[in-house]
């Protein structure tokens, strides 16, 4: 251990670390012999979080340690942070297997806050386009599992249910399913503005599209999502893939987890290199995918989420900026044109077939007065 780690077992009652002492001691009865317990922060920048800590036991065995993480979460009293809402129906977790999840070890609620403690991994950060092929066998087993749970669930988790769920006011206000607010930072690049104008024109139609699918993804397969497949929220161990980091949870639906893993990769990742890796994905999520009549459904939800989502970073500021500095405008121009080519092709497609139908009409209408 490092120099930011602290000893904790001698501390006096009533002290900050006594309490935490005091917390463990709820979730867990410490080894009978140990040298103390020792703790440290972990990096943590979630909204909210007060602190992420590993806290160890140290055994009297040389080299062997009990080990447990705690992450603190602020909340408004009597109510649970949808985090922590999430962890009553974490055990649903256990029978999955392409990725794995830590133990829970308990919760701890006071009146502003609550402590999840969960078994630590000891692992490190993988490279996300590495395991395209786990992430979408996992992302297709934790839909699976999750959906099946939440089809059974007892009444009284509807309550738990309804507040998580992906298409209620609060959260469809975020910035990130909003992307049309930034379309002024497009100004920025350094471009004719006449060819800026077009891409703000092209991603204005776009929002007829997204709602379309926004109402065809509301009515369709609930399931678990993560939605936040960020590296750091990733731990590479011996055994496999561990996922961490609950704080983006929701009541989603069949194909968004596969939205945000692949819109994160996309902002990454050069054009060519991407669509090979999104092949890759799909291909892999459909071998995984028990029930073959959800495939089509869960490939357009994937769809919308992965546009929304990868619109919403190509427009951040801090985003188009790193690329004016690369001196590679283009680049994100092309990125953008890829990111239109599907809603554009179906937005022709919807126009083609409502002109064919009223011209049929005209025809009918033509006929018969003859
Ligand atoms: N069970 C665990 N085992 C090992 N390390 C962990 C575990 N849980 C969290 N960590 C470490 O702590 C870090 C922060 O945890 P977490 O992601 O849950 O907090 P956060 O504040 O929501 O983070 P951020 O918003 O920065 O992603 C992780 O990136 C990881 O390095
Ligand atoms: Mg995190």
């Amino acid at each position: 251990m490092d120099r930011r780690v602290s000893k904790i077992s001698t501390l006096s009652s009533g002290s900050g670390s006594a309490r935490t002492l005091d917390r463990l001691k709820r979730i867990a009865t410490p080894p009978a012999r140990h040298q103390g317990i020792f703790q440290r922060d972990l990096p943590s920048n979630g909204a909210g979080v007060n602190y992420v800590r590993h806290h160890q036991w140290k055994l009297d065995d040389i080299g062997k340690s009990w080990d447990v993480v705690e992450k603190s979460i602020r909340k408004l009293p009597f109510y649970r942070s949808r985090e922590a809402r999430f962890y009553r129906h974490y055990p649903m977790l256990r029978s999955c297997r392409k990725i794995f999840y830590p133990s829970l070890l308990g919760i701890v609620e006071t009146p502003f806050t609550s402590h999840i403690y969960s078994q630590y991994i000891e692992g490190s950060k993988p490279v996300r386009a590495k395991m395209v092929n786990v992430a979408a066998a996992g992302i297709a087993e934790l839909e699976a599992v999750s959906s099946r749970y939440i089809e059974h669930a007892s009444a009284t988790s509807a309550l738990d249910f309804w507040i998580m769920d992906f298409f209620r006011w609060p959260y469809m206000r975020h910035t990130r399913m909003n992307y049309q607010c930034f379309l002024g930072n497009l100004d920025r690049l350094p471009l004719p503005s006449e060819q800026v104008r077009h891409y703000r024109q092209r991603l204005g139609k776009f929002k007829s599209w997204l709602k379309t699918r926004a109402a065809e993804a509301r009515n369709s397969v609930r399931c678990i999502c993560h939605l936040d497949y960020a590296a750091k929220n990733m731990l590479m161990a011996k055994n496999g893939l561990y996922l961490i980091d609950w704080s983006e949870v929701k009541i989603g639906r069949i194909g968004f987890d596969g939205g945000d893993y692949l819109s994160k990769l996309f902002i990454h990742t050069d054009l060519e290199s991407f669509h090979a890796l999104r092949k890759l994905f799909e291909q892999e999520y459909a071998l995984a995918v028990d029930d073959d009549d959800l495939l089509p459904i869960a490939h357009r939800n994937r769809q919308y989420l992965f546009a929304i989502l990868a619109l919403w970073r190509c427009l951040q500021r801090q985003v188009i900026d790193v690329f004016i500095d690369k001196e590679q405008s283009s680049t994100l121009l092309d990125k953008l044109d890829y990111l239109l080519a599907e809603p554009e092709r179906e937005w022709r497609a919807d126009r083609d077939s409502q002109a064919e139908a009223s011209h049929f009409v005209a025809g009918n209408v033509v006929t018969s007065g003859a």
